[in-house]
């Protein structure tokens, strides 16, 4: 196959939601489509056990189980379909965002009587930031729920998007009848007993036809035409370069446990989602079908072998081939890089392999030379955009717990914030080390990790800050920036990337300096 039909056949995206809408279940059920895996329960559920905060084997055991799922990648009639996990679970909502710079489109998972979920709200936001296509799946139709008109609104309104119904529900609950797919114009009907198989479809062009009262009965068939005729009332018709703008978001009802909706969303995923999409560097736009390798680091992941201290960087491809043991330029390091292993994904196992192409996720083996961000070309000079730090929720000053360790604590500090467990800040006032994070569970894996790979032990001290906020002086020399930094030091730190940070103590006291200074900007993520 040829370089540019290797390009047309890939679709790499990321399924989000807020823990328990069926994620996993809904993953699962696709890779059955694809022949990935034989039966249901293969994929493991990658969400942390609620409570389990102090539960270490449960996290090692949710580190491995990620690396395991990081990349799903199967075949579905001719495409190559990449799914990068992303971890539901907020502690971990910013491995979940950097995903996303890797993702071409996303799948959005809704649990019919919950709705749109505090989790859901934020990682859409995300997507909407970077304008990512954005398929919406309602599931569990088989459970009691919204009324999918309240629902869609409140897609809409809380979420921020453009919906477009292609598929609508026949009741719901215990009166769930089934599915009309106005996309593929036929009807998909749920039956109890045949639950777990693949549904057969019954096609029905005019939903005026008579036909339908048979198969759905009066009622239902009655009810079902005047909500359709709402639907094509209110909602605009479905075109497919306004969703891949962005600007229009097609939604799907089923139920994902019973397999029910999923192979209709899909054939139209398959058929409407995009292909790999340029990207930008700061020098310029980057087209996959450019004939030269370059890509970025967008996860890293350490071994779970205490005996391999290695780790795993994935790599997004974005233009080019890459191939097995050809040198690339590690662009940050300036320094030509050869990998002997480089692994693909499918499914649940890995393999190496000799040549992936844009879209594919490669993971390499790598010693400490990468950190997130990080991009690999064949000799250009490019730097990828577009993996930003978000304000963590919780902050502690970090202690050397032994000081005869300290240089094993400075270097496991310093690798597990390249993996991105974190975020460090250097007080500017005194040089003390805050470790910022998005959840309290990441402290006890960097504490466990700290001693188990690197010997050194660390003591955790609370501080009372509430946001890091990145500043953006109009210019350094003005002299409210001047006089700010006087005033305000020690709530100044400097991030790993050099840049100044305002670390804020209260909701109150950000409003207050940004009155007080108008001419500066404060920033929650690290670009802007
Ligand atoms: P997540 O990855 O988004 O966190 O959700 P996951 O797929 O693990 O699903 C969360 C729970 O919702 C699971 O039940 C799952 O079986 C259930 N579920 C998923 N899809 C549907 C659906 O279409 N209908 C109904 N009724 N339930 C659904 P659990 O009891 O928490 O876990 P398990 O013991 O079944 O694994």
């Amino acid at each position: 196959m040829s370089f540019l039909s290797e390009i047309e056949r890939r679709r790499t995206f990321g399924i989000v939601s807020h823990p328990d809408a069926g994620k996993t279940t809904l993953t699962e059920k696709l890779l059955l489509f694809g022949g990935a895996i034989q039966e249901a329960g293969a994929v493991k559920s990658n969400k942390i056990k609620k409570g389990a905060t102090s539960d270490f084997m449960e996290i090692e055991r949710q580190r491995g189980i990620s690396v395991a799922t990081s990349v799903l990648a199967f075949e579905y009639n001719g495409i190559k379909i990449n799914i990068l996990d992303t971890p539901g679970h907020k502690d971990f909502a910013e491995d979940t965002f950097r995903t996303l710079t890797a993702v071409d489109s996303v799948i959005v998972v809704i649990d019919v009587a919950k709705g749109v979920e505090e989790q859901t709200e934020k990682l859409v936001k995300v997507c909407r930031m970077r304008n990512i296509p954005i398929i919406v799946f309602i599931n569990k139709m088989d459970r009691e729920g919204k009324d999918a008109f309240d629902l869609l609104d409140e897609i809409e309104q809380k979420l921020n998007l453009k919906v477009v119904p292609l598929s609508f529900p026949i009741g719901m609950g215990y009166d769930f009848k089934g599915i009309y797919n106005i996309w593929e114009k036929n009807i998909n009907l749920f039956t109890g007993d045949s639950k777990r198989d693949i549904e057969e479809t019954i096609k029905i062009s005019e939903v005026s036809d008579p036909e339908l009262n048979t198969i759905i009965g009066d009622t239902a068939a009655e009810n079902l035409r005047e909500e359709l005729e709402l639907v094509e009332g209110i909602y605009p018709e479905f075109n497919k370069e306004d969703y891949l703008n962005g600007d229009l978001q097609p939604v799907f009802f089923g139920s994902a446990l019973n397999n029910f909706g999923v192979r209709e969303l899909l054939d139209c995923f398959v058929s409407i989602a995009p292909k790999p999409r340029p990207k930008h560097s700061e020098e310029r736009l980057v087209k996959p079908n450019e004939d030269k390798f370059t890509g970025f680091v967008f996860k890293i992941h350490a071994n779970m072998d205490p005996n391999h201290r290695d780790r795993l960087a994935f790599i997004k491809i974005v233009s080019g081939e890459f191939k097995r043991n050809t040198p690339y330029l590690h662009v940050r390091h300036n320094k030509k890089l050869k990998f002997s292993s480089p692994n693909a994904f499918f499914a649940e196992k890995k393999e190496i392999v000799d040549i992936s192409y844009p879209g594919d996720i490669v993971g390499l083996h790598d010693t400490g030379n990468f950190k997130i961000g990080d991009t690999l070309t064949e000799g250009e000079v490019l730097n990828y955009k577009g993996v930003p730090s978000f304000s963590p929720e919780h902050f502690r000053y970090i202690n050397n717990a032994d000081p005869l360790k300290s240089k094993q604590l400075f270097k496991g500090i310093d690798q597990l914030m390249d993996e991105g467990v974190a975020q460090l800040f250097t007080l500017d006032l005194n040089g003390r080390k805050v470790i910022g994070t998005v959840g309290a569970l990441q402290y006890e894996v960097i504490q466990y990790r700290l001693e188990h790979e690197y010997g050194a032990k660390c003591s955790y001290e609370n501080l009372s800050v509430h946001k890091a906020c990145w500043i953006e002086p109009e210019n350094i020399n003005h002299p409210e920036f001047v006089e700010f930094k006087r005033v305000k030091q020690r709530y100044l730190a400097t991030d790993k990337q050099g840049q100044l940070v305002f670390l804020a103590d209260s909701v109150f006291s950000l409003q207050m300096t940004e009155q007080k200074y108008p001419s500066i900007k404060f920033h929650l993520t690290s670009e802007y």
